[in-house]
């Protein structure tokens, strides 16, 4: 595809004494089409040319020579709008879909690079809970885009499977198995699980000795006491059977479900590194790395008791990816609780002498889930708000919604299924990730609002255009590009031929909200665009034309939902 804005850079650079590659960078796309396809603030030019703004765009445009891309220059208030060819372009943006088919939006930007996601990664032993949606669904949306845009993408479920939380469990189950089923379905048994650990937790606070039967619990765990080990490998087995069934819902894959527990023979090699570099010092008993000269707490490596903790596993597990991949990327898609937590580990990392990988590694952070009033859902008085619940209501509500609208349609629980585990999705996604996730269920499954379900009805929509015709859309190999041309209409394709920016823009900030703003923008264009545009009229030349337009932008929503994570149903 001709590169309108390095052409356009290349031209300015012909006016004006100023470097071709500091123009480019300078150049935007207006959001309003009145000011042109592309633009050219000129108070950046202002220090070099020593000229003011409104000079400066006057001067270019006189000097700049139009051609057959580019039909007009215009000066205003000291910025430069440049108005694109737009048969030009509308050829251009299609010959370049139909090149690369489905890999459109595609690049080789990854190509041979590696990027290792750490994402989900709960702490077993309990249900899944609404506290890990986030780090799921952003996650496994990164995963998917780095996929696409040519990364080898490694995704690592770092579970929480070791710890005193399966000392508190096994000790609660040795005190209370009579009392309990532990029988039955994986989802019966870690409910049970469940409620073992929610009981011990409480009555821990009144009954101090049980803390030292969880540790010694632990204890016999790590010492590879057969029962324990036994019990661990149980409890271990249910809830990752049971968490499966979320990642099924959610789309989720990983390549590795290598946890805490898989670094437990390797965090010797890395405390003899420590003492070999001198990093470590002795500190009330614990072993720890001073970071005071950083303005951060020391990272405690070995607790006074002997027993390696959280932060110890994941220096391992650092030094294991580092030599494993040999990751041009490492990110861990962690909420904004832990910053310190990976600073400090970044810190350790980088005085180990590992700086270069620590260079490529990111704390992909977010904010929290709340209601409406701000206050973080999460739990409800120590009774966790469980994720299957959730995407099951989603689903539920879903099913009413459709069932009210369109009675008569088939399959109406696989589509429910799609919409409401959708809306969940979506949401999370729709804005910056730093910010808190607001959970409200009618803003979510409100199909006019900026909202999963609108988007798939937008889909939907273009597919039932498609039909409706009665053209063959494969058939349709040459159109008229001037039928294309006015605003409405030109508006859609200048947000289809912007769907690779935006892939990679979002992938530089790690941010699949930059992705979701995407769609609904398409996706409203395209409802303007079919408004205003009558797609199937008696003019053959036009009705083609519009529907192959209609058949992109289908593909495109479908396409970057894909990548969300979320499905489409051609039906709703
Ligand atoms: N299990 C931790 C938690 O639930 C998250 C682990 C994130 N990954 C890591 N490598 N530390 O809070």
């Amino acid at each position: 595809m001709i590169n309108f804005k390095e052409n356009i850079s290349i031209g300015i650079a012909k006016a004006v004494d100023v470097d071709q590659s500091e123009i480019y960078s300078y150049i935007e796309l207006p959001s309003d089409s009145k000011m042109g396809d592309f633009a050219l603030p000129c108070f950046k030019l202002a220090k070099t040319l020593k000229l003011s703004p409104v000079a400066i765009a006057k001067l270019i445009q006189e000097k700049y020579k139009l051609d057959r891309n580019i039909d007009k220059v215009e000066a205003v208030n000291g910025y430069l709008n440049f108005f694109v060819n737009r048969e030009t372009y509308i050829k251009e943006v299609i010959s370049s879909i139909n090149e690369k088919g489905a890999n459109y939006g595609s690049s080789n930007e990854g190509k041979s690079k590696t990027v290792v996601i750490d994402y989900s990664s709960p702490n077993i032993a309990k249900p899944f809970h609404i506290g890990h949606l986030r780090t799921t669904v952003i996650g496994g949306a990164l995963y998917k885009m780095y996929k696409f845009m040519g990364y080898n993408s490694i995704g690592i479920n770092h579970i929480g499977d070791w710890g005193i939380q399966f000392g508190k469990v096994m000790a609660g189950i040795s005190l209370w198995k009579d009392e309990y089923i532990l029988e039955g379905t994986d989802d019966e048994i870690i409910n049970q699980i469940l409620k073992i650990y929610v009981r011990f937790n409480k009555e821990e606070e009144t009954k101090p000795g049980y803390t030292d039967l969880a540790r010694q619990w632990f204890i016999k765990l790590e010492q590879k006491d057969e029962e324990a080990v036994k019990l661990w490998s149980w409890i271990k087995e249910i809830s990752l059977n049971n968490y499966q069934k979320v990642y099924d819902l959610l789309n989720i894959k990983f390549d590795s479900f290598n946890g805490e527990a898989f670094y437990n023979d390797k965090m010797d090699v890395i405390i003899s590194e420590l003492e070999d570099k001198n990093l470590l010092i002795d500190s009330q008993g614990a072993k720890v790395v001073m970071l005071d000269e950083y303005d951060m707490p020391p990272c405690i490596v070995l607790t006074s008791t002997g027993t390696t903790i959280y932060a110890t596993r994941d220096l391992a597990a650092m030094k294991y990816r580092i030599n494993e991949y040999k990751f041009d990327k490492l990110i861990y898609v962690v909420g904004g609780e832990q910053q310190l937590h990976f600073k400090q580990i970044f810190k350790v990392m980088e005085l180990m002498g590992y700086e270069d990988a620590v260079k490529k590694s990111e704390h992909v952070s977010f904010g929290l889930v709340v209601g409406k009033d701000g206050q973080k859902i999460g739990t409800r008085k120590g009774n966790s708000v469980l994720l299957n619940d959730i995407l099951n209501e989603a689903v539920n509500k879903s099913l009413k919604i459709i069932q009210d609208k369109n009675p008569a349609l088939d399959n109406k629980e696989d589509i429910a299924k799609k919409v409401g585990v959708g809306a969940i999705i979506f949401n999370d996604l729709c804005n910056n990730r730093i910010k808190d996730e607001i959970f409200d269920w009618d803003d979510m499954l409100n199909f006019n609002g900026e909202t999963g379900p609108y988007v798939q009805f937008m889909y939907v929509r273009t597919q039932s255009i498609l039909k409706k015709s009665n053209i063959d859309i494969q058939s349709i190999n040459k159109i008229n590009y001037s039928l294309l041309k006015d605003d409405n209409t030109y508006n859609v394709i200048k947000l289809i031929s912007n769907f690779e920016n935006v892939l990679s823009n979002a992938l530089n900030k790690n941010e699949p909200s930059i992705l979701t703003r995407y769609i609904i923008d398409l996706a409203q264009a395209y409802s303007v665009f079919y408004t205003q545009c009558i797609v199937i009229s008696e003019d053959i030349e036009t009705t083609k034309a519009r529907l192959l337009l209609t058949k992109y932008v289908g593909d495109i929503i479908k396409k970057g939902l894909e990548l969300l994570g979320i499905s489409c149903p051609e039906q709703m």
